[in-house]
């Protein structure tokens, strides 16, 4: 890992290799991440900077050392106040706001595996078979502090990740005003930033945009990591090289990206120091989330492989790690609020006989919560709406056959409440000013023990004896009126980092109370789908967006940084509740299918055409289940570009067997030929290619079932709605045998479209937002 003659780091992965050197002056020069170098040929002459004369108007370090000008020198951690003059990694206020710092190198150690640390923030996890640690003490030259990098490398991910922490060997407090988990310098400016931006309901859309001289933030400060800006960001070259970053983290981050004057980049991923800032007292010490970085040069698809491998063996944890998640059924859009143990028992039988596995009770059960204003903090049962409690409704659902799971939104309180009335003083709201609030409710002070020992109780409680078999945390509002009486805390810059300790120590004590409890983490849908939650929950509600449509971009977007294992993707009713788009059942299902499985409609109103083609979804789902969560998944045409047509393969380990969505936006007239083209096949092999069969609603024809029809048919009159419920289309008969070559390099140009000129049993039936599943089989 390191060579003391040249002083040079070498993290090599199985294909990558990230270097760095120690310079005379003891700092550390970042000379490369790319592509893997066999270490023997590795000259750091070549890649260090080169500085034998001074550069305009720069700093040297010291007199000793004219020509070492940090503003434009590649480091891995820098320094402040001595002559770099980008934005620092690192900001420390001393000595009545003095902040000039200089850490040079002490000494280094190298571990197997990766040491658990103390900071009681989620981390990945890895043995010495999988990971080696490399941990490099710096000292700053004047002043009693050191701060120490640690790199964890992963051989078989391709990832490497990063942390800072910071001691204070003095007998005085200082403040962190800035300590960044990773800093990335790269020395050419030719990278395009990619970032995953939105909103509620649209969610990680991807954007691009080339880098420009200055500086660019994607950051969060409202609490969450969120669906504003997810702290996953990837940088990426025209010729395919990528490097990815992400943070293990839930609260505000910010990623900064500058170009600096003489065309270098400085990345710094971390804690956001716009919201920040922390005493630390004499002897004590800070330590950072952990940051992951990965590089490849195959595009972005390439990088995400990485990441997802990455996160499925070492952010996953317990029992759910690498296990099929079970399909479930979400009462939320079939009931909301209203309903009934009745209602609820009707929906558990129904979605039984379609062969969903799990029925997941969601907001409404508790307390007097009949709407959104009131009961949040009081976690009893609400006896009106399920007079024999919620054991027995968990019985009916175990006697179906299914799993059961509640929802539950422990972090809020409302004023209508039992806990608001005993305990005020517990709500995040400033004494003497009246707090701000989002959706009639508001945010309790976990960074008290007290209201983390109330809610553990509380909720285990509730959990033991209705024998929960899943739970959903949601969280619907991010913060505002940041105080806490919370005594340990000094600074009010420090409420939101010690809120996310809190929330990690809570779920890290219930999730070891409940080991087998599958749990989905969940914010407004997903404004908090990040790795600090994924450490603790297997999966995210991936967005209250369901409509087929927006799921391309949402779940496009969210794939880069996280694999289909930890994205939740229900089938919703049509006209959609979020965007009122009408879509097809077998659309719906299509591009949900890409992620772990759930429905949330009122599968009680089904017609008998809609129950059946459910129940072959589900079938289908479940017999590649294992390929659809946990298969090489690739993006082969994006929903962000201009094209109208969507591509997503996903493929087996062995490349034996692969599922294609092959979806488009709209419909085009008088289409030409559509053709799929996909390279993650096993290219010496034979495969079988055909359509997954689904239905198609006759009512897509309209009044042209006239020109066949011996009776008349109105549009949306009874005749049509009758036939409609009789009668389905079978979708295109299609088939191929084809090499993997032939597939990869020509691809198959699939049976034509309608286009409003003739029908036959080999046209293929899309209309607007249609889509298919194609299953290649390998036959030789
Ligand atoms: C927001 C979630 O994203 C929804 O799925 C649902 O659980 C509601 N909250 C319930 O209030």
């Amino acid at each position: 890992m390191i060579s003391k003659k040249d002083r040079l780091f070498n993290l090599s992965t199985k294909k990558t290799t990230y270097l760095f050197a120690i310079t005379e002056t003891g700092h550390l020069e970042h000379l490369y991440y790319g592509r893997y170098l066999s270490k023997e040929t590795i000259s750091i002459d070549a890649l260090a900077e080169k500085r034998s004369i001074s550069i305009g108007t720069g700093t040297a370090y010291d007199s000793d050392h004219p020509t070492l000008f940090f503003t434009n020198l590649c480091m891995e951690y820098s320094t402040m106040g001595k002559g770099d003059y980008r934005e620092s990694s690192v900001d420390i206020s001393y000595s009545r706001g003095m902040q000039t710092l200089d850490f040079i190198v002490k000494s280094y150690r190298i571990l197997p595996g990766k040491p658990r640390t103390f900071s009681g923030l989620p981390e990945s996890y890895g043995d010495k078979s999988t990971c080696t640690t490399l941990e490099v003490m710096l000292k700053e030259t004047c002043l009693p502090l050191r701060l120490a990098l640690t790199y964890t490398v992963f051989e078989d991910s391709n990832v490497i990740t990063r942390r800072a922490t910071l001691y204070n060997d003095s007998t005085e407090e200082v403040t962190i005003k800035n300590l960044a988990s990773a800093q990335l310098d790269l020395d050419t400016d030719d990278w395009k930033l990619v970032t995953f931006d939105g909103a509620w309901s649209r969610e990680r859309y991807m954007h691009e945009r080339p880098l420009a001289p200055g500086i660019m933030i994607n950051d969060s400060k409202s609490g969450v990591s969120s669906a504003d800006h997810n702290p996953c960001i990837f940088l990426t070259k025209e010729n395919g090289e990528t490097i990815g970053m992400n943070l293990i983290y839930s609260s505000n981050h910010r990623e900064l990206v500058e170009t600096s004057p003489y065309g270098k980049v400085r990345v710094l991923t971390g804690i956001n120091p716009a919201t920040f800032s922390w005493v630390l007292a004499p002897q004590d010490r800070f330590q950072t989330p952990e940051a992951i970085l990965t590089y490849s040069p195959d595009a972005l698809n390439g990088a995400s492989q990485n990441f997802h491998h990455f996160i499925n063996n070492h952010i996953i944890r317990g029992p759910w790690k690498f296990r099929e998640r079970p399909v479930l059924i979400n009462n939320w859009e079939a009931t909301y609020f209203k309903f009934t143990e009745d209602k609820l028992i009707n929906l558990a039988k129904e979605s039984a006989n379609l062969g969903i596995e799990l029925f997941v009770l969601d907001d409404g059960w508790f307390g007097l919560r009949n709407d959104d204003t009131t009961s949040l903090g009081d976690w009893t049962v609400n006896p009106k709406k399920l007079p024999s409690g919620l054991e027995n409704l968990s019985l009916e659902v175990h006697r179906l056959g299914m799993m059961f799971g509640l929802w539950v939104e422990p972090e809020m309180v409302s004023i209508e409440s039992q806990l608001y009335k005993k305990h005020p003083d517990w709500m995040v709201a400033i004494p003497g000013r009246r707090p701000s609030v989002g959706r009639n409710q508001y945010i309790l002070d976990l960074t008290r023990p007290d209201v983390r020992d109330y809610l553990f109780k509380q909720l285990s409680d509730v959990w033991h004896f209705a024998n929960v078999n899943y739970i959903k945390w949601d969280m619907n509002r991010v913060f505002s009126d940041m105080y806490s009486t919370n005594r340990e805390m000094k600074d009010h810059g420090e409420f939101f980092h010690r809120y996310i300790l809190g929330l990690y120590e809570l779920l890290e004590k219930l999730t070891a109370a409940f080991p087998n409890v599958l749990f989905e983490s969940c914010a407004s849908g997903g404004n908090r789908f990040d790795l600090g939650m994924l450490c603790y929950m297997p999966q995210t509600w991936t967005s209250d967006n369901t409509d087929a449509l927006s799921r391309l971009y949402i779940q496009e977007g969210t794939s880069c940084g996280y694999p289909l294992s930890t994205m939740g993707s229900h089938v919703s009713d049509s006209p959609n509740h979020q965007t009122l788009r009408r879509t097809d059942l077998e659309s719906r299902f299509n591009i949900a299918a890409f992620g772990v499985l759930g429905y949330e409609l009122d599968v009680t109103k089904l017609k008998g055409q809609q129950k059946d083609a459910i129940k072959a979804q589900i079938a289908f789902y479940k017999a590649h289940r294992a390929l659809l969560q946990y298969g090489t998944f690739t993006r082969v045409k994006l929903a962000n570009s201009t094209s109208n047509q969507v591509v997503w393969a996903v493929a087996s380990q062995d490349k034996s067997e692969l599922l294609v969505l092959f979806a488009q936006k709209l419909n085009p007239s008088n289409p030409g030929s559509d053709k799929l083209r996909v390279e993650i096949v096993d290219l010496n092999a034979v495969y079988e290619v055909f359509p997954r069969q689904q239905r198609i609603d006759i009512k897509m024809f309209g009044n042209l079932l006239n020109q066949v029809s011996p009776l008349p048919i109105t549009e949306g009159g009874i005749a049509q709605d009758t036939i409609s419920k009789a009668v389905t289309l079978d979708s295109e008969v299609e088939h191929y045998r084809v090499t993997g070559e032939q597939v990869a390099w020509a691809g198959i140009k699939l049976n034509q479209q309608f286009g409003g000129t003739g029908y036959d049993a080999m046209t293929r039936v899309l209309g607007d937002f249609g889509s298919r599943i194609y299953i290649f089989k390998k036959i030789k």
